[in-house]
């Protein structure tokens, strides 16, 4: 997915039709690595790619409501706040700004980033 500088800091990700129906995928802003989290109540969520546990990417997770899942160890963490809801993580991911506008997904990274 490429990156397309917007005002106040967002950047364009994709379209949102290149996102899955439910579920998540990787992007890149800046040489950041984030993913890209569509709901089944259709919202669209951004956090950090990286596990807080180990370098692996959440995006290759599983979905579960508003909590993505490691695949690697079963962290789970919470979509809105970023911080794990299930062990063996105990640091939060870095949750970024999602804008939708139109048929396009704009992301601005948190000041943590
Ligand atoms: S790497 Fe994600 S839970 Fe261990």
């Amino acid at each position: 997915m490429s990156e397309q500088l917007t005002e106040q800091g967002f950047v364009r990700v994709c379209a949102l039709d290149e996102l899955p129906a439910v579920g998540a995928a990787a992007a890149d802003i800046h040489g950041r690595r984030v993913a890209l989290v569509r709901t089944e109540d259709g919202a669209v969520h951004c956090v950090d790619d990286t596990c807080s546990h180990a370098n692996v990417s959440l995006s290759e997770g599983e979905l579960d409501g508003c909590t993505l899942e490691c695949w690697l160890h079963g962290s789970r963490f919470d979509l809105l706040t970023g911080r794990p809801t299930g062990l063996p993580a105990t640091e939060p991911i870095a949750v970024h700004t999602v804008r939708i506008e139109g048929d396009d997904v704009h992301v601005a990274l948190s000041e943590e980033s």
